[in-house]
């Protein structure tokens, strides 16, 4: 029995396809590598000591669906797979609604033809939107989402959700990721944007001297020190909660929500402190105006993770940093 990874070859993907093999799972994995390399997947292999077996194709591929179900005795399936660029998604909506919503339900659809209803999902804090006060917990309304990415997320949220409510032997697990950073302890596998839109990698890249400088999104904000506040999550944690994922919707019916993320906020400027404290490398930034669709706080109430799942994080910002950086001058051009 195998699990299927959606977009298995990506950041999150990667790291969690490590988890699983270690965890003694088999791993599939269909990406269109879309934004990722072949290359991760023969790291996580080389890794381990352990092999799985990759699809290149698209989850909105039905006959691929349909032959990766007949081959292999999947279990249940991680769907990471998703387009997940803020300002491209405002930039090109049809492009977003159509891989991750069509994505999603050609998946679900082959899923149920091939008798296979568990799932576990790639959500985001974005759901919680600007409405809602930190930390957040599971069972707070969702918000108003800002762009067509974190629209995507809340409509698949609901589309699984209705799904396991009209029909009760689906089983669901939808895991709201806080803002995963860092990389693996061995330095190679990790994120590898093009052009980083998220501040952990565009501070590796000017650390590493790939950009000039780091420009911070407005020190207005009513946090502290100004500037907008994270739950940062190292990747490798966020990967073993996905391990403690798989394991509870193996057995439970209907759908459970799951926060995943420290609990604990940091601001950018103090991110970007710890960075050059751990690292020694000093990032120049400067302060510009606030993005538009940023939050001021967003940080996790981590209990019912910790209560159900028995899953908590347990590397702190100074070691995000630390992995981050160390992947970063280990592979200054990614996968390349
Ligand atoms: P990523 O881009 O590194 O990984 C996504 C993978 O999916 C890529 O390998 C890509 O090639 C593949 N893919 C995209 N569309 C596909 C399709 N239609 N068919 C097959 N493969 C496809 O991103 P990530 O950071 O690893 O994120 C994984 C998931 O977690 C995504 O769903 C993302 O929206 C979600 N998420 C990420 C963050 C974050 O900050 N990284 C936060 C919250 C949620
Ligand atoms: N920031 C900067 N400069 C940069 C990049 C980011 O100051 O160059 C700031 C942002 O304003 C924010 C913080 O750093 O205060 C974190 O920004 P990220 O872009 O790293 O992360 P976000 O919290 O904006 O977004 C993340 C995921 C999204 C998800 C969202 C949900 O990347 O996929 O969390 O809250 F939708």
């Amino acid at each position: 029995m195998a699990i299927l990874a959606t977009g298995g070859a990506g950041f999150i993907g990667s790291h969690t396809c490590l988890e699983l093999l270690n965890a003694g799972y088999e791993v599939v994995v269909i990406d269109s590598l879309v934004n990722s390399s072949e290359e991760s997947l023969r790291r996580v292999q080389e890794l381990t000591g352990k092999t799985l077996r990759f699809y290149k194709g698209d989850t909105r591929d039905a006959a691929l669906l349909d032959t990766i179900f007949t081959e292999n005795e999947i279990e249940a399936v991680v769907h990471f797979a998703a387009l997940k660029s803020v300002p491209e998604s405002v930039k090109m909506p049809l492009e977003y609604y159509d891989n991750n919503l069509t994505g999603t339900i050609e998946l679900l659809k082959a899923m149920r033809r091939n008798g296979c209803k568990k799932i576990v999902f790639s959500s985001s804090a974005t759901v919680y939107g600007a409405e809602n006060k930190c930390p957040f917990t599971e069972d707070m309304q969702t918000g108003t989402t800002t762009n067509p990415y974190g629209t995507t997320k809340l409509q698949i949220e609901r589309i699984m959700t209705d799904t396991a409510a009209a029909e009760p032997d689906w089983h669901v697990v939808l895991l709201r990721y806080f803002n995963p950073i860092g990389a693996h302890a061995s330095g190679r596998i990790g994120e590898a944007p093009g052009y980083p839109n998220n501040l952990m990698p565009y501070i590796t890249q000017v650390a590493v001297g790939k950009r000039e400088k780091l420009t911070v999104f407005g020190n207005n904000y009513p946090t502290p020190d100004g500037t907008g506040v994270r739950d940062y999550i190292h990747v490798v944690d966020l990967a073993k909660g996905h391990v403690k994922a798989i394991a509870f919707v193996l057995d439970h019916a209907g759908t459970e929500i799951f926060n995943l993320g420290t609990g604990n906020g940091t601001s950018v400027l103090e991110l970007i402190h710890a960075f050059e404290e751990v690292t020694g490398v000093t990032v120049p930034y400067e302060i510009g105006p606030a993005r538009a669709g940023d939050v001021a706080y967003s940080y996790a109430n981590a209990d019912k993770a910790k209560r159900v799942l028995g899953w908590q994080a347990e590397l702190d910002v100074r070691q995000m940093c630390r992995d981050a950086w160390n992947w970063q001058k280990n592979n200054p051009n990614g996968y390349e």
